[in-house]
């Protein structure tokens, strides 16, 4: 994937979320966004997806700059793929109603191939048997996995994660995890939050490390966590895990 985000300001009534964040990506297949809560990763995140306009500042994504006119956004949003920490489904639908009436309204596509595709997707993902279950009545790593699936249905460009295993436990999202590493290894372009860090360092690429609204300091993660500031590291991961 390519990314190219120029002095991103994200401005709200008593902060700024984002303050000047620029982030170049080329040709990357999986980056990972870390650091202190509040820094901004979940806003940068969604404007990243088309879900919020920023105050000011460019991103480009695979090349195409974001246009934010109403119906141009729309259609952008069409291409990327995004999975939240939790709440991902909708409540009153079944795990296969969940991907497949996004299919139908949003894609256009017939029932019976939306149906055909998503079963394909549950099947190769061993949550067949979960298909006709509410989301009630699936564990919060099923809900995880059916969300990412769902995620994949539109074959998106890139795969926007958002701590999506900070509400489970460790069996839980160790399931979700291996979902995700599935996923880089078929060459799926992935960008994350996470406060894993043995994950983003196993899973990703490059490291993002942002506080204050802006890139702190990146890095490929081979080599990112050994170099970081041993003291900031250890606070940061001390105020993570606290
Ligand atoms: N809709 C909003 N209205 C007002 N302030 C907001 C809004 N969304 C985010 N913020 C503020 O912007 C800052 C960045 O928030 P953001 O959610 O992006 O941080 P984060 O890095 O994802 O944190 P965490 O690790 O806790 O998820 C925070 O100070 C937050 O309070
Ligand atoms: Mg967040």
């Amino acid at each position: 994937m390519n990314l190219d985000i120029r002095d991103l300001q994200m401005h709200y009534i008593k902060e700024r979320a984002l303050d000047g964040l620029s982030m170049k990506v080329s040709g990357l297949r999986s980056i990972a966004v870390i650091g202190p809560s509040g820094g901004g990763k979940s806003t940068l995140l969604r404007v990243v997806a088309g879900l919020e306009v920023p105050t000011s500042g460019y991103v480009a994504v695979n090349g195409r700059p974001i246009d934010y006119e109403e119906k141009a956004l729309r259609e952008y949003r069409k291409r990327i793929g995004v999975v939240f920490q939790a709440y991902n489904l909708f409540p009153h639908w079944t795990a296969l109603q969940n991907i497949t009436v996004p299919l139908a309204k949003v894609y256009g596509m017939e029932r019976d191939e939306a149906v055909e595709k998503a079963m394909a997707l549950l099947k190769k993902f061993n949550l067949e048997q979960h298909a006709g279950k509410l989301p009630v009545q699936l564990s919060g790593g099923q809900q995880q996995r059916i969300s990412i699936a769902r995620a994949m249905a539109r074959e998106p460009e890139i795969l926007l994660l958002d701590e999506p295993t900070s509400a489970l436990d460790p069996q839980l999202t160790k399931e979700v995890l291996d979902m995700v590493l599935a996923l880089k290894e078929e060459g799926t372009n992935i960008m994350m939050a996470t406060h894993e860090m043995a994950f983003a360092k196993r899973a990703s690429d490059h490291v993002f490390f942002i506080d204050e609204g802006k890139v702190a300091k990146e890095g490929s993660s081979l080599t990112f966590f050994d170099s970081m500031d041993r003291d900031r590291l250890a606070e940061f991961l001390s105020h993570v895990f606290d």
